[in-house]
């Protein structure tokens, strides 16, 4: 396994550097002013698409048999049980605006586990890496959680949907939270907020309802940087809730989390 790792590292590297490039030189000036509203997002969501599909060639190409599940539609079931799980621009509202927060986030799993994470923010000039039991990187440095605060002086990073009831219903969580911790921070890519948390910048990270192809890399980074992920009580991460910190504070939040229903809609 050492050697496939190694070797699903390199490719998973290779795919997020070139979807980087096409992305970062592709994205017109103006997208966020001059355009349309709907027009600028059809750009952004045909870069989304062709960023996709020339992740999912490249894979597709050095590894045939493999699985693909991608934000932008790929589903390819593979005979060889490593699936890799994609999302060509997370953080497509920061993309669209122009804000260097999006990033590519590519991990590749095998029997459910996850083995290989990258997410790399080109605007950041900032590339997050992780193998199963290998530690995680930010660029060539190793990347180490800051150690954990109690939940009171934490800086709790977070995000909310797309839909109005259910961000309603996270505002209401956040709203309850603000008081009791440091401060609050929504970066706009869950990708790049748990690596933050990899890099000790954030002290501790949760949302609700995110999809696997926004989590799977930064879970993998933030577990090999020093933090506990998990969902809820003696659940691992899942679309239903994800949360990311040092220990103990992980339990704080959680436990905290469970009290505001965090994971109700
Ligand atoms: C979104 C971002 C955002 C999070 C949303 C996600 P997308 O992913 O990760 O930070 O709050 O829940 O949907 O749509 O930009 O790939």
């Amino acid at each position: 396994t050492e050697r496939l790792k190694a070797e699903l590292l390199e490719i998973a590297l290779e795919a997020a550097t070139r979807a980087g490039a096409f992305l970062r030189d592709g994205r017109p000036d103006d997208l966020g002013v001059a355009a349309t509203k709907s027009s600028a997002i059809d750009v952004v969501t045909e870069m989304d698409i062709a960023a996709e599909k020339l992740i999912t060639g490249l894979l597709a190409d050095r590894r045939p048999d493999d699985g693909l599940l991608g934000e932008e539609g790929a589903s390819v079931e593979g005979s060889s049980g490593v699936e890799w799980v994609i999302d060509p621009i997370d953080g497509t509202v920061n993309y669209l605006y122009g804000l260097p927060s999006w990033a590519i986030s590519i991990a590749a799993r095998k029997d459910g586990e996850t083995l290989v994470g990258v997410v790399h923010a080109p605007m950041r000039q900032e590339t997050f890496r992780a193998v199963l039991g290998g530690g995680a990187f930010l660029n060539d440095r190793p990347a180490r959680v800051r150690p954990a605060p109690e939940l009171g002086l934490a800086l709790v990073g977070t995000g909310f949907g797309y839909l109005a009831e259910r961000k309603a219903r996270q505002a209401e969580v956040v709203r309850r939270m603000i008081p009791e911790v440091r401060d609050i921070r929504r970066g706009g890519s869950a990708a790049i907020d748990l690596c933050d948390v990899a890099a000790g910048r954030l002290d501790a990270y949760y949302e609700r309802g995110l999809n696997p192809w926004d989590y799977a890399a930064g879970d993998l980074i933030a577990r090999e940087a020093g933090a506990r992920t998990g969902g809820r009580p003696g659940e691992p991460v899942s679309p239903e809730l994800t949360i990311a910190a040092p220990p103990p504070l992980f339990d704080h939040l959680q436990t905290r989390l469970e009290e505001l229903g965090a994971w109700h809609d």
